[in-house]
């Protein structure tokens, strides 16, 4: 007997999410790989009262199929709560995702066909490289800090362009406003779609939030808003990631297609979350609970970024980020393979994430992203030892 074949995509991705997610089971192996919140965080007992009020007092919008947008009431929340003086948001500017993840999905379902070109950040969100996968596109790399980076001609090639300007996910960088703007104004001028995924948005340690470009593309017309910004919202980070709640917010002709999109892929996201999110936001629980979380991760960072200088600064150069939940870390030694340093340190305890995985091309071997947000100091300083006997002991090999 012959089975038929597999998706021909299959043979090209890889499973490294589902090994750190995975890592979290391994006895005694300290986590610094994925990218989790701690479970202190969540406001159990608040959500508990939330769920049962959901179920007892709205069992049509909880137990029923849900819109495919979203419940009304959810979005128009999302559409209040982002618009700003120069924005003006409505429901039909919202559509509610199962997580932000599905966001990525469906924009890939959207927009791209075989051979597109996706204009990305770099190195860029791994989750996002899977989403696209099955749709075969190709990637160009934008380095925004380049001198030579133009974004009117890399804009106008592109199908869109990709970028989570706060904190991104692997290298913790924030994206300056000049550069916000550069890239709203290539994208209005040129008319490419500019993606904005933001779960990180709401983690500033220092200093205050930079305008989302949601805003600043607002700030060019049209009300209701109707640019070229696809705005990616979540719970994952400000609330919790087991409610699978995201949103877009963009315009009505890029919701609806995404609302298509939505159809044929899960129907609707769950309506008893999206009703506890809806009172999560309006009873003020989530701008209640961001306060400790703030000082929670900010002590984290701290901490890492000290147990990195004691053990590593021989090893890794790095930038010390001012909010989400990485540390983005490059060896000094260009023989130091960071795809053999994880496997070494998977041996020695310790599990980070190799560049590689954020790269399109998977060519980048040089740098690794450390998680601060999951582990307490002390497990911190335990992680960085282990990690630094492992990259000797990788370096000692290419001697
Ligand atoms: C950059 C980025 N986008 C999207 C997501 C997806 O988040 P979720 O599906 O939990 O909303 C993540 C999760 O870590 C992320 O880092």
């Amino acid at each position: 007997m012959t089975r038929p074949a597999f998706a021909t995509w299959l043979s090209d991705t890889n499973d490294v999410t589902q090994t750190f997610l995975a890592a979290g089971q391994i006895p005694g192996l300290i986590n610094l790989a994925g990218g989790l919140p701690d479970p202190v965080t969540w406001p159990v007992d608040d959500l508990s009262k939330l769920a049962a009020k959901a179920v007892a007092n709205h069992p049509a919008e909880a137990l029923a199929y849900a819109p495919i947008d979203g419940l009304p009431i959810l979005r128009d929340l999302i559409a209040a709560r982002f618009s700003v003086p120069g924005l003006t948001l409505t429901r039909d500017n919202v559509l509610i995702t199962t997580g932000g993840m599905q966001a990525l999905d469906l924009i890939g379902k959207a927009l791209l066909e075989q051979g597109s070109l996706v204009a990305t950040q770099s190195p860029a969100y791994l989750g996002a490289f899977d989403a696209w996968r099955p749709r075969l596109p190709r990637y160009r790399a934008m380095i925004l800090e380049a001198d030579d980076f133009d974004p009117v001609q890399t804009l106008a090639e592109a199908q869109f362009a990709y970028t989570v300007p706060n904190f991104s996910n692997p290298s913790g960088r924030l994206v300056s406003l000049a550069q916000r703007q550069a890239l709203v104004g290539a994208a209005h001028r040129t008319g490419t779609w500019l993606v904005e995924d933001d779960p990180y948005g709401t983690l500033y340690y220092d200093g205050a939030p930079l305008p989302r470009m949601l805003t600043l593309s607002g700030q060019q017309g049209g009300h209701p808003y109707d640019g070229p910004v696809i705005y990616l919202g979540t719970l994952s980070k400000e609330l919790a990631p087991g409610f699978r709640i995201g949103w877009v917010i963009a315009a009505p002709e890029m919701i609806a297609a995404l609302v298509t999109a939505k159809q044929g892929s899960d129907m609707s996201t769950s309506g008893l979350c999206q009703r506890i999110a809806h009172d999560a936001i309006s009873t003020g629980l989530t701008d209640r609970v961001l306060p400790g979380i703030l000082d929670l991760y900010r002590t984290r960072r701290d901490a890492l970024c000290a147990a990195m200088a004691a053990h590593l600064s021989d090893l890794f150069d790095w930038e010390v980020p001012s909010g989400g939940m990485f540390v983005w870390a490059s060896a000094r030694d260009s023989r130091l393979n960071t795809d053999d340093l994880l496997q070494v340190a998977m041996a020695h305890g310790v599990c980070v994430s190799p560049s590689s995985v954020f790269d399109p091309e998977g060519l980048n071997r040089r740098s690794i992203r450390v998680n601060f947000t999951l582990n307490d100091p002390e497990t911190m300083i335990e992680g960085t030892r282990r990690l630094a006997v492992a990259a000797r002991e990788v370096l000692s090999r290419e001697v």
